[in-house]
């Protein structure tokens, strides 16, 4: 039976529709973890010391510990998934940790008045971007505050495209496909469950039409990401 078969049959068995751990989520998803550092993020916003930072979807953290090491003044991290924040961000003095979604999230800082400075969404802007949530992000977006993220810019095929590749002698296996403007990912690791996911995809022109009404907006270019720069109008 082709091994593709095999892993897709136990992804059906063991679905998992939720993010797993933060420990699990970083060895699953290994490739992506290791090779998109939020530094690069980071850099794009410029100065975080001394600001309100926002970081949305946070999961383990990453992308919070290194802003406050940078002097953030305080940080935000709302993650829909408890068991992907790691304890580090969570027990941090100046992280202050939302286990809600973007939406509701967002929704209540509005309606509390609070404003960020810098605003962050690494690796899952897919999963909740749209008019109504851009809109949110400008609403709590503090004048000429920054929001940055990064997303994939190449269209998958509706045709399933396969991904097979090892790190440190572990096979890997990432199945990918589109419906609709629906994407649905499998993630694979030999010895671990799979994962899989589905997030929408959103094309340069989709954002550009969502984005330009509230921020004025640069696009740089990473390979098969975009990093998003955001200005509050
Ligand atoms: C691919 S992980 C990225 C985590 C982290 N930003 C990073 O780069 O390591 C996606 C994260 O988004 C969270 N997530 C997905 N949709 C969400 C939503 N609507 N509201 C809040 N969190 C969400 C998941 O729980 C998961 O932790």
């Amino acid at each position: 039976m082709d091994v593709c078969f095999c892993l897709i049959k136990t992804a059906g068995d063991y679905k998992m529709e939720s993010y797993p751990d933060h420990k699990t989520y970083r060895r699953l998803y290994r490739r992506f973890y290791e090779g998109r550092p939020a530094e690069k993020l980071i850099k794009i916003a410029g100065l975080v010391a001394g600001k309100n930072v926002l970081d949305l979807c946070g999961g383990d953290g990453r992308l919070s510990l290194v802003v406050v090491k940078l002097g953030a003044k305080s940080v935000c991290l709302i993650d829909r998934e408890r068991a992907m924040v790691s304890n580090k961000a969570r027990l941090h003095s100046k992280i202050k940790v939302f286990i809600n979604t973007v939406e509701s999230q967002l929704e209540e800082f509005m309606e509390r008045g609070r404003y960020f400075d810098c605003i962050f969404c690494q690796q899952a802007v897919n999963y909740w971007l749209n008019d109504n949530t851009a809109k949110l992000v400008a609403d709590v977006l503090a004048e000429g505050g920054v929001f940055v993220f990064n997303t994939f810019n190449r269209k998958p095929p509706e045709k399933p495209m396969i991904k097979k590749y090892e790190i440190d002698g572990k096979k890997f296996l990432e199945v990918s496909w589109l419906v609709g403007d629906l994407v649905h990912h499998v993630q694979k690791r030999e010895g671990l469950p799979c994962h899989i996911t589905s997030f929408r995809w959103l094309s340069p022109d989709y954002l550009a039409d969502i984005l330009d009404t509230y921020f004025s907006v640069t696009v740089k270019k990473d390979g098969n990401t975009s990093l998003y720069r955001c200005i509050r109008k």
